[in-house]
């Protein structure tokens, strides 16, 4: 909204009008997508605003913004303070179940670790799923921003945007990227849910571990569509937790991943999600659609690496995720044993352990 005088303004105060009118309760104003705003625009809506809460003060008006617009929420909070019926609420502040875990920085040592576990395998994955050199690419919910970088490394996209919703992953990621010299990488803030990016703008998409996070996976699919090019490619990976394996102690193993499957659920996130990518990709509209899964094992080089990855699951899923369910401590002591026989299987010199992965992609149709 950046009008030349108020009378371009209008049309809009007309909409405004007409849906207090026909309220007496509650009232919202979505302007979650109002990117930019003038303050032509600002004082046509802040006297509607003002004088509507003034005209019924038991009206209650919400004004919707987000996060991701740094000005929006502080400039209509400067409203909102001088009238009590006019609240600014910031959408995206507790908008799915999960995000208070996977946006803390504890979650930050998993990310971590895993990519260094999945990236030998996905490297050879990704140029059978259309990946190759030159290509425009998009990481949506890129966590630490590491997979970036490696995409980076080895192949060399023209452009390469990579957005999350989590400053503390993207403080890492920027980090990360300056200590490394990528600085053509462009880490974004913003929600995949409702990104700001154009319509069909890039050849590869990816979304690693992420739409088993969200709780609502179609919207996050809907979004990776429409910012591909048709003909393009949208990649994506998840897990089936239950399915992750040890020897020995096979049976306290399968028992805490089972538990571990059931706590996502509880949060509204599915980490089963692997084998239904198929469907997913399906119902959102790609084609030519392709599906394959991997196993990050202990003979996947250093087995510590993979201990790492279990420990770090082990202190957020068992020292956060159940605390806050309300788990009792013997249950607790149960579920975390089960993560440290599986790192004894990692490290045992006749042990096995696995994590499987599905990796999946789909072509927008032209
Ligand atoms: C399990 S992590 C995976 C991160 C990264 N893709 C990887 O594989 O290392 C899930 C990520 O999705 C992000 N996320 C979840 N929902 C999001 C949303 N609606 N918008 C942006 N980021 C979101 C979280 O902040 C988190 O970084």
């Amino acid at each position: 909204m950046r009008p030349k005088s108020a009378h371009e303004m209008s049309h809009v105060i007309n909409v405004i009008k007409q849906s207090l009118n026909g309220s007496s309760s509650i009232v919202y104003l979505n302007i979650k997508r109002v990117t930019h705003l003038n303050m032509t625009a600002f004082h046509c809506l802040a006297d509607v605003l003002i004088s509507a809460s003034r005209a019924e003060p038991n009206r209650k008006i919400v004004i919707v913004t987000s996060s991701v617009i740094a000005w929006s929420a502080p400039l209509f909070e400067t409203l909102a303070a001088e009238q009590p019926n006019l609240v600014v609420e910031i959408y995206d502040s507790a908008f799915y179940p999960g995000q208070t875990f996977v946006e803390d920085e504890s979650f930050i040592p998993i990310l971590r670790t895993q990519t260094k576990m999945t990236w030998r395998h996905e490297r050879d994955i990704l140029p059978r799923h259309g990946l190759r050199q030159g290509l425009t690419i998009a990481d949506i919910c890129c966590g630490i921003g590491d997979f970036a970088t490696l995409i980076k490394r080895q192949f060399k996209p023209v452009r390469l945007v990579a957005l999350d919703h989590s400053k503390k992953s993207l403080e890492y990621a920027r980090r990360v990227a300056a200590e490394f010299g990528l600085s053509t990488i462009e880490y974004t803030y913003g929600d995949a849910a409702q990104m700001l990016l154009a319509d069909n703008q890039f050849d590869f998409v990816t979304c690693r571990h992420s739409l088993q996070i969200f709780d609502r996976p179609d919207i996050l699919l809907r979004e990776l569509y429409r910012i591909c090019k048709p003909g393009g490619r949208v990649y994506i990976t998840n897990e089936k937790n239950s399915h992750c394996l040890g020897e020995p102690h096979s049976e306290s193993i399968r028992w805490t991943y089972e538990q571990v499957a059931k706590l996502f659920s509880h949060f509204d996130m599915d980490v089963e999600m692997g084998p239904k990518s198929r469907r997913l990709l399906n119902d959102a509209g790609f084609d030519d659609i392709k599906v394959e899964s991997f196993m990050v094992t202990n003979l996947d080089g250093d087995p510590r690496d993979f201990a790492d990855v279990i420990e770090a699951w082990e202190n957020v899923y068992a020292g956060q995720m159940a605390v806050r369910r309300g788990d009792p401590p013997d249950f607790i002591r149960r579920f975390r044993q089960g993560f440290k026989d599986h790192v004894l299987a990692a490290l045992h010199p006749k042990g096995y352990a696995g994590w499987p992965i599905w990796a999946a992609s789909g072509r927008k149709p032209y």
